[in-house]
């Protein structure tokens, strides 16, 4: 066991919509965790095996399977405060609550929250309990140091975000409708100068039907970032 663990390499990799699996020496790191439902997930929730679950808002398409997959491998949560409370309140036992801005050195590295335009709520019984501001995700491993932007508009504290943290990836959606579409995402991939760029929210349903084959040409024709564009189930 030991000798697979000094051989293991930091691995990231893309199960369908906005949900990643980011595999570190020190602890699996699962983002977002939509797998039940998902016509684009590439495996289920009884397949991830998470140390950590990171939480950008509480809408259904992001808080997925959060709280089984956490009562079954006791998964630590972490997210904005009021959505890891509300978490707290249906039974999870391992939250860590952040906020934007907020930085904290885990085991796996150092993570920062960062600003999201969006909304956050969870629907229960036809009622909306609001859960605090949405936010993104800056995750700096021993190897890497990677960005996901939760779901979000454009905006001009990107450029913030690329100077603080000199990125080797942006995980940015290009769905449109509820999120920035591929012209906005190419804005935001100028401003954080990372050396590779993947697209997420796409594709799950109809109206955020785009060809990210159409971003992937815009990145690497308009910056030096590449742009890969992964199925569900590839590893970068
Ligand atoms: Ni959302
Ligand atoms: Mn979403």
């Amino acid at each position: 066991m030991e000798v697979y663990d000094a051989m293991r390499h930091e691995q990231l990799t893309y199960l369908g919509h906005s949900a990643f699996l980011i595999t570190t020496l020190a602890g699996d790191i699962l983002i977002d965790p939509f797998l039940s439902g998902n016509p684009s997930a590439s495996i289920g929730p009884d397949n991830v095996h998470p140390n950590y679950i990171l939480m950008t808002h509480g809408h259904s398409d992001h808080l997925g399977d959060t709280i089984g997959i956490t009562r079954r491998t006791g998964a630590t949560v972490i997210g904005p405060a009021e959505l890891v409370t509300y978490l707290a309140g249906k039974g999870v036992s391992n939250v860590h609550p952040m906020h934007i801005g907020g930085n904290h050195v885990f085991p796996f590295g150092e993570l920062f929250l960062t600003q999201a335009l969006h909304g956050s709520s969870v629907t229960e019984n036809g009622h909306f309990i609001y859960t605090g501001n949405p936010c993104g995700f800056v995750v700096k491993t021993g190897e890497r140091t990677i960005y996901h932007a939760g779901d979000t508009g454009v905006f001009l504290n990107t450029e913030l975000i690329g100077r603080l943290h000199p990125l080797d990836i942006a995980l940015l959606p290009i769905g449109g409708n509820f999120t920035m579409g591929i012209d906005d995402a190419l804005e935001a991939v100028k401003m954080l100068a990372p050396h590779a760029a993947i697209p997420m929210h796409y594709g799950t349903f109809p109206v955020i039907a785009v060809d990210p084959q159409l971003f992937r040409k815009k990145v690497e024709s308009s910056t030096s970032a590449r742009c890969p564009v992964l199925e569900p189930g590839q590893t970068f």
